[in-house]
């Protein structure tokens, strides 16, 4: 299969769906969901929608059943970025190939806007799930993968450690849960939406908690080695604010191994999976292979 027209497509379908239930520009207070459409459409991957369907897909399930969650994820995301942009936070001025938000709105609209996002994500992820009981399991995961256990934790940590000395230890607490969490919970939130067995939720946390790793280390890397045309960012940020990285930490090469061994272990997870885990699997290699 061509994971390129696997990506294309269902990011134009989860678009669609975004288009649908963000409020229209036109919809009082105007500005704020401007600024809320305004990151949303600015051209993100959708890789963690796309991880989410492509979960439920590799145990049988459907996309019409997962679109709400993939919306939903992919807004907590869109916040995270817009206030991971802050001055007070990592100070950028480009994101997906735009400028930030706060540089658009201002920071009290972009903070706004950011905490807007959140909420309805909760809100679209509380309805329209073929089960209610699915409704709750898959709430209860996004909200303990975003809050002070999981995201908003690893970026706690990631600034208090901006220009410090760290371990191994602290760096992969840091990307676990900066980025980790939230990429682990698109698979198990698309693997609970399909009803999939304790089994084949066992092998997709594995693959969702090694990808999740690597989708950070490969940011990393590409913070150093990518271009700002490709990756819509600046180039070398992370060096100019002394972060905490791979590259920082272990050097270049070592970070690059570590991320294709995440990705055989990945790989290794579902590697019982019929056909139907095929996205799933491309989609492993691509997390270190891309280029943006
Ligand atoms: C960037 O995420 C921030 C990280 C957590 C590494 P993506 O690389 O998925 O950004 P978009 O959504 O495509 O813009
Ligand atoms: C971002 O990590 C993690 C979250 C937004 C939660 P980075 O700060 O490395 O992400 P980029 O490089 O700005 O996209
Ligand atoms: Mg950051
Ligand atoms: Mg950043
Ligand atoms: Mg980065």
């Amino acid at each position: 299969m061509d994971i390129r027209k696997y990506l294309k497509g269902k990011k134009e379908y989860v678009d669609k769906a975004l288009e649908g239930i963000l409020p229209s520009e036109e919809e009082f207070p105007k500005n704020l969901h401007k600024a809320m459409r305004y990151s949303v459409f600015a051209g993100g991957k959708r890789i963690r929608p796309i991880l989410v369907i492509a979960s439920a897909e590799a145990v049988g399930g459907r996309i019409e059943d997962v679109i709400n969650a993939a919306c939903a994820v992919e807004m907590i995301h869109t916040y995270s970025l817009i206030h991971d942009d802050l001055p007070a936070m990592d100070n950028d001025d480009l994101r997906r190939g735009k400028p930030t938000n706060h540089k658009v709105f201002g920071e009290a609209l972009a903070i706004l806007a950011g905490d807007a996002l959140l909420t309805l994500a909760f809100d679209i992820l509380a309805k329209s799930h073929n089960k209610a009981e699915n409704a709750l399991t898959v709430i209860h995961e996004i909200a303990k993968a975003s809050g002070s256990m999981g995201m908003v934790g690893g970026q706690a940590v990631d600034m208090e450690s901006e220009g410090k000395e760290c371990d191994l230890p602290l760096l992969e607490y840091i990307h676990i849960h900066k980025t980790g969490a939230l990429m682990l919970a698109c698979i198990r939130t698309g693997a609970a939406l399909a009803n999939a067995s304790k089994k084949q939720r066992e092998s997709l946390t594995r693959y969702g908690e090694a990808i999740g790793l690597a989708f950070q280390i490969a940011d990393d890397i590409l913070d150093i080695e990518g271009t700002k045309k490709e990756i819509g960012k600046t180039v070398g940020s992370d060096a100019k604010k002394k972060k905490i990285t791979y590259p920082s930490v272990l050097g270049l090469n070592e970070s690059k191994d570590r991320a294709k061994e995440l990705i055989q272990i990945a790989l290794d997870a579902v590697k019982d999976f019929d056909d139907k885990a095929e996205p799933l699997r491309k989609i492993a290699g691509y997390v270190v292979e891309r280029k943006g």
